[in-house]
């Protein structure tokens, strides 16, 4: 039940392919919760056309194209965010995530490096590119929050997540190093949420990613957090229940990241 958590707040959505997407259901939350939202992804995803499924249900929210690997697109989305809007944004959600040479099957010991690069711009820099557009037009208000989604390979080992384990830790430590900075100059919080595995295009996209989300759930004391729980979470950090909260990555995964073993597991192995 909505609670009109962000009534009168304005947000950028980036990240939205489908309705699998985590940022499509964010997007939902947000807007039940009372946002106004414009919705964002490259220009061949949303050639797809499916967002605009998703604009109609957030009150025709505006779709701006912008490939995250390009200011001038950045530039553009928030300039035209803020002409829409009337008035600065006050929170953005960096969902966009894309591996190169998961994609080509390449083993992390083979790794393409130009591929590598591309990765490590989409998934990770995209964050630098996109906080470091917002500080220098000014595009977010003061107690703005931003966040970015990650994953737990940033901390351990998931062979098969590959190269997206790297750009994972790339990702948290610039929303560690530029909010210290954004947090200064305009009290804006950056954070990530380090979310379980999740079926959508880009989870699927990971080798043995059935077997991942098992063994989480049954590593989880609480279980696999859902997309939808994910939307909640985010919707309380994009409103003013936690406007102290920065450069932190929160696990939102059911336990899973501090548990050790778990009876499940271990019936599964004495078996
Ligand atoms: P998704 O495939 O629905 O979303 C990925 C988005 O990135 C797509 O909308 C895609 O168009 C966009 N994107 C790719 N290249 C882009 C570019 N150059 N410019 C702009 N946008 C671009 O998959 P999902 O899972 O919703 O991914 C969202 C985020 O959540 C990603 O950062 C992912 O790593 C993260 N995440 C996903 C988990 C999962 O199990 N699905 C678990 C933890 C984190």
């Amino acid at each position: 039940m909505p609670h009109n958590l962000l009534k009168g707040k304005k947000g950028i959505i980036f990240g939205a392919l489908n309705d699998s997407s985590l940022a499509w259901k964010i997007a939902e939350k947000c807007y039940a919760e009372g946002a106004q939202l414009v919705l964002t992804n490259a220009p061949i995803a949303l050639r797809m056309g499916e967002i605009n499924k998703l604009s109609e249900y957030c009150g025709n929210a505006p779709i701006i194209p912008a490939d995250v690997t390009s200011m001038d697109d950045l530039k553009n989305l928030f300039t035209k965010s803020m002409e829409h809007f009337g008035s600065q944004v006050d929170f953005v959600l960096h969902a966009v995530g894309m591996s190169m040479n998961i994609r080509k099957h390449n083993h992390y010991s083979e790794l393409d490096y130009e591929l590598q690069h591309k990765t490590y711009d989409i998934s990770a820099m995209s964050l630098h590119r996109v906080c470091q557009t917002a500080y220098q037009l000014d595009a977010i208000a003061e107690w703005g929050s931003i966040v970015a989604l990650s994953y737990i390979a940033a901390q351990r080992v998931f062979p098969d997540y590959n190269e997206m384990a790297d750009a994972k830790a790339l990702l948290e430590s610039i929303a560690r190093s530029f909010g210290y900075h954004y947090g200064i100059k305009n009290k804006v919080r950056i954070n990530t949420v380090s979310q379980s595995p999740t079926r959508t295009t880009a989870g699927n996209g990971v080798k043995g990613f059935e077997g991942f989300i098992s063994y989480a759930e049954q590593m989880s004391p609480l279980g696999n957090a859902s997309a939808e729980e994910c939307a909640d979470y985010c919707v309380t950090l994009f409103s003013d229940y936690t406007r102290l909260v920065t450069m932190q990555n929160l696990f939102h995964d059911g336990g899973f990241s501090f548990t050790g073993i778990s009876h499940a597991v271990i019936d599964q192995m004495e078996k």
